[in-house]
């Protein structure tokens, strides 16, 4: 029995990656799936290829919300996936700092401008696009780096620990408001995505530098963007009813313990 079935759900940053694979999940839950991105010709093809609609949407822009709003006013689910590090580049010369002595003031901005107004946007228009049938799922897409500090990509995980508590202010002023508009985060880490590819690179070293990386990982692999997505499906579903404000970790363990735990 599809789990999705009879409702609408948009996801932000669906061209590629995990917001592309928690798409085709819901489609394939029954879902009627909005696919968004800035990227038009990738996010078009995904849309096509998994029998979803495409609209353009700049998550950081509020006016691109206002259309999204005008076009969609009503909806059940959203996911607000886009997302950027600030260092997937391409540059001109090296890539710019995203360390806390070193980071410039406007590349700390556009990081937020994505990840964390874009997320602020999104529930905005969740909520007001959700009131009317008083119910509906709202699931931002967090990260292992919302929990934990990361040295070279500060601005990334500031925002994505904003990102965790603005899901909890959301949640209990949804519920404060006698609205069954649940609003949960989760928190991947290590998913293989486009995301990784300047990381990775090319060359025969790459199998080398994915082992390593994933060295401290207890399951000691990536996790896939489909294993992201059936959380999502979860979260979107009634079967999470009586989840609001939660956060769930998609990891492979790496949260479960630290680089202390005894015996490690
Ligand atoms: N891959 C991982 O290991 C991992 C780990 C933790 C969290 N995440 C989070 O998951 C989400 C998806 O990551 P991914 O790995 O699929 O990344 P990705 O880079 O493969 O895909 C991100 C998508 O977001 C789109 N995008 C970028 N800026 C946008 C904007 N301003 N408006 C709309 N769309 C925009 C891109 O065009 C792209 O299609 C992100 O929020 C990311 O931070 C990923």
């Amino acid at each position: 029995m599809p789990k999705l079935t009879g409702k609408t759900a948009l996801v932000t940053g669906a061209a590629r990656g995990i917001g592309a694979a928690i798409a085709r999940a819901f489609v394939n839950e029954g879902a009627e799936v909005i696919v968004t991105d800035i990227n038009v010709e990738g996010g078009q093809a995904t849309a096509d290829e998994i029998g979803a609609t495409f609209a353009r949407l700049d998550v950081a822009s509020e006016a691109d919300w206002t259309a999204i709003a005008e076009k969609f006013p009503t909806l059940d689910v959203v996911v607000n996936n886009a997302g950027v590090t600030g260092l997937e580049g391409p540059f001109d010369g090296p890539p710019p700092a995203h360390d806390p002595e070193n980071a410039q003031l406007a590349d700390w901005h556009a990081v937020h401008a994505v990840n964390l107004d874009g997320t602020f946007l999104g529930c905005r228009y969740a909520i007001r696009a959700m009131r009317e049938k008083g119910a509906g799922s709202i699931i931002n897409i967090s990260s292992r780096s919302g929990l934990v500090g990361i040295p070279m990509a500060v601005a990334y995980a500031s925002s994505k620990a904003a990102i965790r508590n603005h899901t909890k202010s959301v949640a209990l002023y949804c519920a404060g408001q006698s609205l069954n508009i649940r609003c949960n985060s989760i928190h991947p880490a290590a998913i293989m995505t486009p995301m990784w590819e300047p990381m990775l690179g090319t060359g025969p070293d790459r199998a080398e530098r994915e082992a390593a990386m994933v060295a401290d990982t207890p399951m000691r692999r990536f996790g896939e963007p489909e294993e992201v997505a059936a959380i999502a499906v979860l979260l979107a579903s009634d079967d999470a009813a009586y989840m609001t404000g939660a956060e769930l970790t998609v990891d492979g363990g790496i949260l479960a313990g630290s680089a202390a735990t005894p015996g490690s």
